[in-house]
């Protein structure tokens, strides 16, 4: 159940109740997508970088090891050892994005497997069979993510589509909360808001899908390739039309900018790979922008990555050390750095909720949005 706190204009400070615990929001998801944060980032330490919520993929654990083997051992909660909240994503974004050779009807998706091509059936009914085998605490329906730009018909009968397969996937999901041995018996179901770049499908998606009574609503289908004021122009069309009372995230996205702008604009959560990705090639986040920790010039540098960041990390090394870590192909170096980036991304949460409490997200905004993006 979502608790709306309090608001600064369209910004919302709020709480997410849950059977594996409260979140409290906005909060970003860390992607742990086949059940491993890369890195080599482990349930363990996730407490250290404030991680609230993990985030794991149907689609990845599906075809490995196989949602019947996480079922056996108990869920992806107790086959990881995060005890937290998890949500997973319907592999409606990974079949679209990874699998080849896809066939899309009414009853679902054909796909090959990226892995070894094996042919692969999935719609709503898989989906939530899965993500219910799985265990996690939030399902995402089954939706199709279409890249940007896209023809106007195609998204219109795509995104129909999309909404046909949602009344399908809680129809299933209340089937499968009810047998006797499901894992979670009170699975939460989130529906998926699509339309590309139009705002007359998206605006009419919204409201349709709104009707139905979920228990969370995502905006997908942005950050695929149209420009980000456009990104920002949708979700403020559509955020009219998001429920009050019912939690909003935006799936995919973004920088640290990205989430400010997506936060001022009415939304609750976030996933994104940049933090984990980002710093695999040596990039990290800072107060005052993104680091290169491959750059010649922290060779000698005793500063820790971000000297006003209180994380594991940023308190025992430093700029040097990273460095040459990095330089000598270790693989602490991404390890410490991956890190960083989500306690910074959880801690950027934390101080966004810290202002929304004492009324001053409009100027957190301000100051902060144009300093994320900066090279240093
Ligand atoms: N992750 C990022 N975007 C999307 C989307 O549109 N749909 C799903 N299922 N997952 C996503
Ligand atoms: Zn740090």
């Amino acid at each position: 159940m979502y608790k709306l706190i309090k608001r600064e204009n369209h910004a919302r400070r709020g709480e997410l109740q849950t059977v594996h615990g409260t979140v409290q929001t906005p909060a970003f998801m860390n992607v742990a997508t086949a059940a491993a944060i890369k890195g080599a980032v482990s349930a363990y330490d996730l407490k250290d970088i404030k991680c609230q919520v993990m985030l794991s993929n149907t689609y990845h654990l599906h075809l490995r090891p196989g949602d019947d083997v996480v079922r056996k051992m108990g869920g992806v909660r107790k086959f990881t050892g995060w005890d937290g909240p998890v949500l997973t994503d319907s592999g409606g974004f990974q079949v679209f994005s990874l699998a080849k050779l896809r066939n899309i009807k009414e009853e679902g998706v054909t796909f090959a497997s990226h892995i070894d091509g094996h042919r692969i059936f999935m719609g709503p009914e898989e989906s939530m069979r899965i993500q219910s085998n799985l265990g996690s605490t939030i399902a995402m329906a089954f939706d199709e993510c279409v890249e940007n730009p896209a023809e106007y018909d195609y998204a219109k009968n795509s995104c129909a589509r999309t909404a046909r397969w949602l009344r399908r996937c809680k129809a299933e999901m209340n089937r499968l909360n009810a047998l006797p041995d499901t894992i979670n018996p009170n699975q939460m179901l989130f529906g998926i808001n699509q339309g590309c770049t139009y705002i007359d499908l998206r605006v009419n998606h919204m409201k349709e899908i709104a009707e139905l009574g979920l228990d969370g609503y995502a905006i997908g289908g942005l950050a695929v390739g149209e420009p980000a004021e456009v990104m920002y122009e949708v979700i403020e069309a559509v955020e009219e039309h998001m429920p009050q009372d019912k939690i909003r995230y935006l799936m995919g996205v973004g920088t640290p900018t990205n989430i400010l702008e997506a936060v001022h604009r009415g939304v609750d959560l976030f996933d994104c790979v940049m933090p984990s990705r980002n710093a695999r090639h040596g990039h990290a986040f800072t107060n005052e922008g993104v680091r290169n920790m491959l750059n010649a010039k922290y060779t000698l540098d005793d500063q820790p990555i971000d000297p006003t960041c209180d994380c594991p990390v940023c308190r025992k090394f430093s700029r040097a050390y990273i460095h040459h870590l990095f330089k000598a192909g270790e693989m602490l170096a991404m390890r410490l750095t991956v890190m960083h980036n989500l306690y910074f991304y959880n801690n950027l949460m934390e101080r966004i909720r810290n202002a929304l409490d004492e009324d001053r997200f409009e100027a957190f905004y301000q100051e902060y949005s144009e300093k994320f993006n900066k090279r240093i």
